[in-house]
């Protein structure tokens, strides 16, 4: 049974984790902003992605691409025709609905009559310069992956790559969806963490079927309960355009079973398409075959967003434990905001809070670390278990003899003896995914 929606967006704007934005002025319809715990919480999901994507890998490249590209693109790709959603209006109530989200013909809200469907295109438009006509027309990316593909040949070239090898990326993507909802799940601005792995096209069933099942444990290793996510094969009618097939993961959110990620084999439609619309090559030469030809691509879509969500409403737990009622998120320590709080037991004590104040400061140099003297050691440690600290360390006057400190564990609250010297690798060790 997973928690429901309110609790999380409650804690999350009690403790600091996400806010409405612009909520001073009534906010703005579903967007959002991370607060001090949610944007580390956040860049750590994507840290914990970059590492296993790029930095432990020999066949992946980063990349960085600009949000406006060049109007071209999106006619090339496909999103001009064919990015929209089936649109209905209420003829009463005037609400608008995705047409492929209400059944029947009648509106989910009022009972009123819904006009025909129409098709909404998602992407947002923007003017370049001083001028604001056509010519000036530029979109915000609705995905990040079509500036993979427009930089396929000069990564290939710079970086002196052969196949099979990846592009990966991180950054900001727009679509005006008709319905957001569901806190940060479905948005307007959000972002997306996608990678194209470019292969030769007689391996791509091959590489599609290790990308799925890489793709499926990565969110085990970072502590996501197995009974709460799924892989869910496409059916042929639901496609996009540009899929040969296409899994996703699933998340049991809240609302339900919903997409976390999709992994898509997207054979050579992208690169032929801007191949032939630019007049550039992006052909493949193999010099070991002497053949030329037009990579296949699988790709693994996540969202940052969504992921951290996910990560969220795993994590809480409202449990009873020594017969004290809390509640706790377990994140995994890779992923939690702060990593260790140091408590010194005595504020009156100088060499306590001396001998405290010189770890946290250690500590801080190697990991974000919290410090806090500001009240009775139980709400303390509730403060703490309650936004996923996974340690608490505490100073007392046994310290100064014995150079050892008391660390507690947030998941067993169970607490043992360490030295002064050893609590930094203590934590960093904790941190480490295999
Ligand atoms: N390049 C392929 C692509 O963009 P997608 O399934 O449309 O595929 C990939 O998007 C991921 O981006 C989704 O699985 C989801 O995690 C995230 N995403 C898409 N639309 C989103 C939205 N409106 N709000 C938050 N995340 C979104």
């Amino acid at each position: 049974m997973t928690t429901d929606m309110d609790t999380i967006v409650s804690l999350c704007k009690r403790r600091g984790f996400i806010f409405q934005s612009s909520e001073i002025y009534g906010g703005l319809g579903s967007t959002w902003d991370y607060g001090p715990l949610g944007v580390e919480l956040k860049n750590n999901v994507k840290r914990a992605w970059w590492q296993d994507m790029v930095y432990r890998r020999d066949d992946m490249e980063g990349l960085d691409a600009a949000i406006l590209m060049n109007p071209k693109v999106w006619e090339a790709s496909g999103h001009v025709a064919g990015f929209t959603d089936p649109l209905v209006d209420c003829k009463e109530c005037k609400k608008r609905f995705r047409a492929d989200h209400v059944e029947g013909a009648v509106c989910p809200e009022c009972g009123g009559g819904l006009t025909e469907a129409r098709q909404f295109n998602l992407m947002f438009k923007t003017f370049m310069g001083p001028v604001e006509d056509d010519a000036a027309l530029a979109y915000l990316r609705p995905e990040t992956a079509q500036g993979i593909f427009v930089n396929f040949a000069n990564v290939l070239e710079s970086r002196r790559r052969k196949l099979p090898f990846g592009i990966a990326q991180i950054g900001k993507s727009f679509r005006n969806e008709i319905t957001p909802g569901n806190f940060t799940f479905r948005t307007r601005e959000f972002e997306q963490m996608e990678m194209e792995f470019f292969v030769e096209p007689s391996t791509a069933d091959e590489w599609f079927d290790y990308w799925v099942n890489e793709r499926h444990n990565w969110y085990f290793r970072y502590g996501m309960r197995p009974e709460n996510v799924r892989l869910r094969p496409h059916a042929d009618d639901e496609l996009a355009h540009y899929a040969q097939g296409c899994y996703d993961v699933e998340y049991l959110f809240p609302m339900g079973w919903s997409e976390l990620e999709g992994i898509a084999h997207r054979g050579d439609f992208d690169l032929k398409a801007h191949a032939d619309a630019s007049g550039r090559n992006l052909t493949y030469f193999d010099d070991k075959t002497r053949e030329r030809y037009v990579p296949y691509v699988i790709e693994p879509a996540a969202g940052a967003d969504r992921a951290t969500l996910a990560f969220l409403v795993d994590a809480y737990r409202e449990e009873e434990i020594r017969e004290r009622k809390r509640t706790v998120l377990k994140l995994h320590p890779a992923l939690a905001p702060f990593k260790v709080a140091i408590l010194p037991l005595l504020r009156n004590r100088p060499e306590v809070v001396e001998t405290a104040r010189n770890l946290y400061a250690d500590l801080r140099r190697f990991f974000p670390t919290d410090y806090n003297d500001t009240g009775a050691i139980g709400r303390l440690y509730a403060r703490q278990d309650e936004v996923g600290t996974p340690f608490c360390v505490t100073i007392d006057v046994q310290t100064l003899d014995d150079q050892q400190v008391t660390i507690r564990d947030r998941d067993t609250t169970e607490q043992e003896r360490i030295g002064l010297d050893q609590v930094r690798t203590y934590v960093q060790d904790k941190m480490v995914v295999e």
